[in-house]
């Protein structure tokens, strides 16, 4: 049988191991790796499960990200259908738009400004530490740790006053929720605009020595520009590292051996983080539309049609990575497609790793006894959520 006569299958995305990806994905990717996928509107697409498939297609710029506007109905997940695309937002644009952009986001992202933040992240990871001991045991991991740590550092890379975290952390929570009514993301969107919009006012009137501060003393960017840009940062900056932080460390606690051996050899640090990342893999798939015929490891992908790829199965997969199900903190994990690949290669992914790389060895060495403060099947995943994690990780120590 031709691989494209194989039934159209639709995206399984709860896991029902709490690490692993959906069992299917695995069978699909030996069976069919690129195959016939039904979408929530009913149109028939593409689903990718291999890691050298999902690579070539992030490679290939004949795919488009604007898959809003090629097909209203794909898979939900953040800025789709009815959630009208801010100017700015690049994540969502093609060349030539998108390589305007991002080179002048690259010009923020430098690695100096990355060096200034590391003392800075160690001193909130130490003044998250202090207070959770300050509170004692039991806490939410998530919210005394996971969450504040990320969102602290977002703030001030931008330059958003931390005082009103509250309101973006509820905005973007309600935005990434695939449970979320449309109206409610509406809603979330607007409301994380026009306080983005006021802040890049004010520092079009008084520049700041931060990243919307720098954007704002250009004059290639329109207010919009830099408001859409700031909201794709913040909420592309704090769910997700939030999210590996609290699930990698569920990970370590309950892979006691792979803990042990971080422990003994801080060393390993950022080898393990590149581990988590690969391993729990929590961006669950992206999605490109073909602006032409492309024919990817012999499958030809029409123009117009819609490309998802995922990305736990091309990372657990086996012809690029051995033992590719185990989690081993002392792999080489790199080569992942965790932050994606190509044009829109996550931005924000050395300041990811370096979060990483200080809160969790910090986190093990400052309360060595963490444990769950309740029985495995009481923690609650984000199965309704498109980046998995946990929404509260009950810990004692
Ligand atoms: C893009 C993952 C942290 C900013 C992406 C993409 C992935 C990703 C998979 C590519 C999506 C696609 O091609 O469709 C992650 C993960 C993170 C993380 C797993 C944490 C562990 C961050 C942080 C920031 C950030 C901390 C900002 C400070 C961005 C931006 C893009 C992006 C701006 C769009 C890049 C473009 O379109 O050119 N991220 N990200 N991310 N990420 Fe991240």
């Amino acid at each position: 049988m031709h691989k494209a006569d194989l039934g159209p299958v639709t995206l399984p995305v709860a896991r029902h191991d709490t690490f692993d990806p959906p069992p299917e994905l695995a069978l699909w990717r030996q069976e069919a790796p690129i195959r016939r996928m039904t979408y929530a509107d009913g149109h028939i697409g593409w689903l990718v499960t291999s890691h050298s498939a999902v690579r070539a297609v992030l490679a290939d710029n004949r795919f488009s990200s604007r898959v809003e506007a090629q097909h209203p109905a794909l898979p939900h997940m953040v800025s789709q259908r009815a959630i009208p695309l801010p100017a700015g937002f690049f994540l969502r644009m093609d060349p030539p738009d998108h390589t305007r952009l991002r080179r002048l986001l690259t010009g923020q992202f430098t690695v100096r400004r990355m060096r200034q933040l590391e003392p800075r992240i160690e001193k909130i990871v130490a003044g998250r530490l202090d207070e959770m001991e300050r509170q004692g045991a039991p806490a939410d991991l998530v919210s005394a740790f996971a969450l504040p740590i990320p969102s602290l550092v977002i703030c001030e890379l931008l330059g958003v006053p931390y005082a009103d975290h509250d309101r973006f952390q509820h905005d973007s929570a309600v935005i990434v929720s695939r449970e979320e009514s449309e109206q409610n993301k509406l809603t979330a969107v607007a409301d994380l605009l026009s306080f983005l919009n006021e802040l890049v006012l004010s520092k079009r009137a008084k520049p700041t020595d931060d990243l919307l501060g720098g954007l704002a003393e250009s004059d290639e960017l329109t207010d919009e520009e830099i408001t859409g840009i700031a909201l794709l940062l913040l909420v592309a900056g704090h769910e997700t590292t939030a999210n590996m932080i609290a699930l990698g460390t569920y990970a370590l606690l309950r892979n006691p051996s792979q803990l042990a051996a971080l422990r003994a050899d801080p060393s390993l640090a950022p080898g393990a983080a590149e581990e988590l990342l690969r391993y729990l893999s929590i961006i669950d798939f992206t999605v490109r539309g073909a602006l032409e015929d492309v024919e990817i490891e012999g499958q030809t992908i029409k123009a117009g049609e819609t490309v998802t790829l995922s990305v736990p199965a091309a990372n657990r997969d086996p012809e690029r990575f051995e033992r590719a199900d185990d989690f081993d903190v002392t792999r080489q994990a790199g080569g992942h497609l965790s932050f994606g690949h190509g044009i829109h290669q996550c931005l924000g992914q050395q300041l990811a790793r370096n979060e990483m790389r200080i809160a969790i060895p910090a986190l093990f060495e400052r309360l060595p006894g963490l444990r769950l403060a309740v029985p495995e099947e009481e923690v609650p995943m984000r199965s309704d959520m498109a980046i998995y994690g946990v929404h509260r990780l009950p810990v004692a120590w």
